[in-house]
Order: structure tokens, then C-alpha cells, then sequence
């Protein structure tokens, strides 16, 4: 940590030269995610959520990897801490074990895991850093599951009492708070590709599962609410640029959908309070209205004082036949055949991409702040991820020099400063990740971390995007 502190501080002398227009109160931050993390998943009376269990089915995970020990960040919080003190951070989104919390998904709060959030948010207080806490970050309770899980009505409301429950207990240190996190990654690699926990390939439940995370979304809102007034609270959704691979009316029409079905769908709801009408026409063999019950939208689009954007690629889409070999990868494409368009293939433009095989597209980054500012009503916009999974090693002097991680952040920093400038209200950007972790179906073969970690000793090393990010935070923006 020594030279990573020194190569701060060469470049802080530089600092004047370098201010660019960030507002004075950005947020600079890093996410992660409590199951991703955490490990102690049998520690302090937490219960069993979703992912163990689907960690424990034989080949669902890439390796056989399991989450049991994770980066023992429960364990290891201080040290963390101390990592995003030296990074010079000053937001940090993490997200709450419901099982740790709520060992069965419902009853009284498990206080020993409250106690751990408490210790966790107070050293962040100390360190001058501020929590963002996400309320849904994938790891239902096991127990919820076994009732039908998000498919089911239910679960939306226990989701609201345990949002109570958190909100309650830690409202007061607690400012910023994410109720739901990519509601289209639960509900579509969770119950349609199967990809994800409980990995259930069920596209008419996976429709109910995405409409039943926004009423949670909303539920939850209207209780903390009810709880105190000096809160934010907003959900974080995954956009994704879409375009139509040619201009043929099959792929123009399958962009429509694409862009329904990954970003609209979502926005519509959280932002509108309806669903659009053309996606719903789509999805009318789905029966999806079913679920849909008077006044839910309304509590849906309940008055969000943020909106989280997750972005990391583009889509690029074509309704006609073609060869398999022009086929990308692009976490929709899995998904597609189960949810109404089944049609659409997903291309790639041979445009460079990162370790997880995703184009890396900057510019996608300010359609999608443009898509949110033009056709919506205003919203504080948080991006609350972007980074760049690879499978980085350190070399042979130790260190790991992520340098295609860092032309990644830097490009999308771009946009966002210039997005700033055009008059979009985009307060804070968080990178994902600050350490590597736990990259759900893919294990531990990806890492998006800042910082690496040894999985075998636990030992933490900034790599060399932890320098540059804190040289980016420490100027209070990008050199030219
Ligand atoms: C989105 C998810 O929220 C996060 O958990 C995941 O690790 C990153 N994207 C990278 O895939």
C-alpha cells in the first residue's frame, strides 16, 4: 500500500492543472454485493439464500465455485475499508444479506447480522465515506424460493417488510438506499435462461418474477417512507444501448422488442407508471396482464428521488436468419428464445471486447443517459456499475497491470462528463468493482476488482487501475 500511496501523491502535486468539470459534489464511488463478497454464509444465524443452493448444483457454476468463503470480506470489512479510504472513495454501495438478516425471508431481524451492517456502515462514517446500501442484490432467502419465490405475489411483500426492517434499523446513519438491483438479471437468467439462481427456465414466471421485483421496488419505497422523510431511495436498473444490426424492418422491429423488453419495460414502469403498449401486445401468449393488479403501477412509479443505472455493453440485434458464427455474447442472447423473440439474433460488430466477451461501447453509455433524460421525467441519475471483467494475473514484478481495465474506465468517464456538461443530472459514478469477487455463473474466472484479491490467501493488491481511479477522484476528474 506504501507505493500505491506515493504514486498518489506524485500525482496529486499535478492536481491543479488537471480539475475538470465534475460537480464539487460527485459521488466517486466502488460497489459490490454482500453474497459476492461476503463468504460466512453459515455464520451468525444467517440462512440459506437461493445461491447456496444453486452453487450446490452440480454444474450450474463455472468450476463448481461456491460463495461459502467468497473474499471473507465479513470477516475482512476493516481492511476494506481501509482499501476505500486509501483509494479516496467517497461513496460505497454494498448490499444487505436478506438471509443474514431475515434467516427464512420473514419474522424478527437476526440481530447479529443487523450488528454486522451497523459496524460495517459506522466504519465508513469514520472513514468520511458514505454508504449506499442496496436492499435486493439477488439472494433471496431459500426459504421464499420454496413458496414459489419472485414468480409469486408474496414475495413482493415480504420484500417490502424486510426493506422496513433494514430501513428501520439503519435509517438514521443510512442516507442513500437502492431497493432493487437489476431486476431484469433476476427475474430473466433467474427464472427463464436458468443461468442464475434458482435456475428455473419458466419464461411466463420469469414475466411474473420481473413485475413482482418492481412491485417490491415500490412496496419497499412506500414503507421506508412511512418510516422517515430524510432518505433517497431509488432503484438500479441494467440499460443496455440496443441497435438494429442493419436496416431491415425484421431488425428494426427486433430492437424495438430487445429494447423493450431489457429497458423500457423497466423504465416505463419505474418512471411512468405503465407498461409499454407495445411490449405488451408482444407478450399478450404470456398471459403476463395476469399478474398485473390495479394500482400496482401507481405503487410502482411511487416518487423515486434517484434512479441507479447499471451499463456495461450494447446490444446489437437483427431479426433475420443468419449464421451462428456472427452470434455474440451478450448476457440477453441466452435469454431471448424464452421471453417472445425468439427471432432475434445478437450480433457482433467485431469491435473490441472485454474478458466476458462484451463490446466495450462507450457511446452506448450516453444513449442510454439520453434515452432516461430525454423521455422521462427528471431524476438524480447514478451510474451505480460499470467496469470491465478480465482475467488479470499479476506479473512478474508482482503487480497487476490492468491496463485495458483503465482505457475501459476512463472512456466511460468520458461520456459522463460530457453528458454532465450537456445538462444531464448525473451526480455519481460507482465502478464495479472494488475488489474481485464472486462473478455469479462465471465464478471466480472473471475479475472486476480495483483491487485483486489471492483467492487462496485472502491478501488484497491494488492493481494498477486502483492508482489510476484515485489519481482520477483525488483531481476531481479526468486530465484532457
Ligand atoms: C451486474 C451485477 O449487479 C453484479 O453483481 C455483477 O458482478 C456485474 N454486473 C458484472 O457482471
Amino acid at each position: 500500500m506504501t507505493a500505491f500511496s506515493a504514486d498518489q501523491q506524485t500525482h496529486q502535486q499535478a492536481a491543479d492543472h488537471t480539475a475538470e468539470p465534475f460537480p464539487q459534489d460527485f459521488r466517486w464511488g466502488v460497489a459490490t454485493s454482500a453474497y459476492q463478497i461476503e463468504g460466512a454464509t453459515a455464520e451468525d444465524g444467517r440462512g440459506r439464500s437461493i445461491w447456496d443452493t444453486f452453487c450446490d448444483t452440480p454444474g450450474a457454476v463455472l468450476g463448481g465455485d461456491t460463495a461459502a468463503e467468497a473474499v471473507d470480506h465479513y470477516h475482512r470489512y476493516r481492511e476494506d475499508v481501509a482499501l476505500m479510504a486509501e483509494l479516496g472513495v467517497n461513496a460505497y454501495r454494498f448490499s444487505l444479506s436478506w438471509p443474514r438478516i431475515q434467516p427464512t425471508g420473514t419474522g424478527p431481524a437476526e440481530q447479529r447480522g443487523l450488528d454486522f451492517y451497523r459496524r460495517l456502515v459506522d466504519a465508513l462514517l469514520e472513514a468520511g465515506i458514505e454508504p449506499w446500501v442496496t436492499l435486493y442484490h439477488w439472494d433471496l432467502p431459500q426459504a421464499l424460493e420454496d413458496r414459489g419465490g419472485w414468480p409469486e405475489r408474496d414475495t413482493a411483500l415480504r420484500f417490502a417488510e424486510f426493506a422496513a426492517l433494514a430501513h428501520q434499523a439503519l435509517g438514521d446513519r443510512v442516507k442513500n438506499w437502492l431497493t432493487i438491483n437489476e431486476p431484469w438479471c433476476a427475474a430473466y437468467l433467474g427464472y427463464a435462461s436458468g443461468e442464475h439462481a434458482p435456475g428455473r427456465r419458466e419464461p411466463a414466471a420469469a414475466l411474473e418474477a420481473a413485475h413482482h421485483l418492481l412491485l417490491g421496488h415500490g412496496l419497499a419505497l412506500e414503507a421506508m417512507r412511512g418510516q422517515r422523510g430524510d432518505t433517497r431511495i431509488g432503484p438500479a436498473v441494467n440499460l443496455y444501448a440496443v441497435s438494429p444490426a442493419g436496416d431491415a424492418p425484421e431488425d428494426i422491429d427486433a430492437a424495438r422488442r430487445i429494447d423493450g423488453l431489457q429497458n423500457r419495460f423497466f423504465l416505463d414502469a419505474l418512471l411512468l407508471g405503465r407498461y409499454p403498449e407495445d411490449l405488451l401486445a408482444d407478450l399478450a401468449p404470456f398471459d403476463f396482464e395476469r399478474c398485473v393488479h390495479d394500482g400496482d403501477l401507481k405503487t410502482i412509479a411511487g416518487r423515486n428521488d434517484l434512479l441507479g443505472i447499471n451499463y456495461y455493453t450494447r446490444h446489437t440485434v437483427s431479426g433475420r436468419p443468419g449464421e451462428a458464427s456472427q452470434a455474440a455474447s451478450s448476457p440477453f442472447s441466452s435469454v431471448s428464445p424464452w421471453v417472445g423473440s425468439e427471432h432475434v439474433r445478437f450480433l457482433g460488430r467485431g469491435r473490441p471486447v472485454t474478458g466476458m466477451g462484451w463490446e466495450i461501447d462507450p457511446e452506448g453509455l450516453r444513449e442510454v443517459l439520453d434515452q432516461v433524460h430525454r423521455g422521462y421525467p427528471p431524476v438524480p441519475i447514478y451510474i451505480t456499475e460499470n467496469g470491465a471483467g478480465y482475467e488479470d494475473a499479476p506479473g512478474p514484478d508482482g503487480t497487476v497491470q490492468d491496463t485495458e481495465r483503465i482505457a475501459y474506465l476512463e472512456a466511460h468517464l468520458r461520456v459522463c462528463r460530457q453528458a454532465i456538461a450537456d445538462g444531464i443530472p448525473l451526480k455519481g459514478y460507482f465502478t464495479w468493482s472494488l475488489m474481485d469477487n464472486f462473478e455469479w455463473a462465471w465464478g471466480y474466472s472473471r475479475r472486476f476488482g480495483l483491487v485483486y484479491v489471492d483467492y487462496a490467501t485472502q491478501r488484497r493488491l491494488p492493481k494498477a487501475s486502483a492508482a489510476w481511479y484515485s489519481r482520477v477522484i483525488r483531481r476531481g476528474g479526468l486530465p484532457d
